[in-house]
């Protein structure tokens, strides 16, 4: 199978100095791109800005913001059978980027944004009406759900919202959950209203229950 992984943060610009972001590693999905390609799987990995080693026998592609990311993947899945939306993709940038740095005389103490597309919302549309031509009609879409306190509720409504075949609910306020840890503990919700709740276990060991879900679906 043909895996395509996000992972990491994206980063917004204000100007070449300062940026809008937060504090993903990469970690999860970088666990996601090297169980996949350890169960022999073709794997692309769309990575945010970190600082981490690419698995053995992955393809990496760099991006920076959410923009960037929402162009490289709708390149990629053209040839592939499951996407894995692990990243932390910033929902707002700056309405403005200066090519310069900005002078703290020069700006204001509001800042304006807009609006970031949401990529697993726009694939999902992309896939239902064929726009492309070249979309899979079957690929497997999973995306994560970030919370602050029991995420299950939420993981069904992003489920539907995006169309998705599951949902890793993501509790990040818990200990050794969440961003910049090794180990998680997560929440599986697919579109029936399932609810499987994992115990705390290694990063990889999470991404080991993604990549056998999709192989799963694919049998
Ligand atoms: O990188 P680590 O340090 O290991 O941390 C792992 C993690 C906490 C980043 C990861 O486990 C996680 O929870 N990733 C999802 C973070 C997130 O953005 O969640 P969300 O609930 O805001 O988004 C829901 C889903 O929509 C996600 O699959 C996200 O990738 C996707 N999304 C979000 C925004 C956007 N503009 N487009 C999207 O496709």
């Amino acid at each position: 199978m043909r895996f395509v992984v996000t992972a990491g943060p994206t980063r917004e610009f204000i100007d070449p100095v300062r940026f809008l972001s937060n504090p993903s590693t990469g970690r999860m999905g970088f666990a996601v791109a090297r169980a996949a390609r350890t169960a022999g799987h073709d794997v692309t990995l769309i990575a945010g800005p970190v600082s981490l080693k690419t698995p053995p026998g992955v393809t990496r592609i760099d991006v920076v913001s959410a923009r960037d990311m929402l162009r490289v993947v709708r390149t990629v899945i053209a040839r592939a059978d499951v996407l894995v939306m692990t990243a932390a993709v910033a929902d707002w940038r700056p309405a403005r980027r200066a090519s310069r740095k900005l002078k703290k005389t020069e700006m204001s103490d509001t800042l304006h944004l807009v609006r970031n597309p949401d990529i697993l919302k726009t694939i999902n549309r992309l896939v239902r009406t064929g726009t492309t031509g070249i979309l899979p009609v079957a690929l497997i879409r999973i995306g994560f759900a970030a919370e602050t306190g029991a995420p299950a509720a939420e993981a069904v409504r992003k489920c539907r919202e995006k169309g998705l075949d599951l949902v890793v609910g993501n509790d990040v306020s818990e200990p050794g959950s969440g961003f910049g840890t090794r180990t998680n503990r997560v929440t599986f919700v697919t579109p029936d209203g399932t609810v499987q709740h994992l115990p705390l276990m290694s990063k990889l060991a999470v991404a080991r229950r993604i990549v056998s879900f999709a192989e799963g679906v694919i049998q």
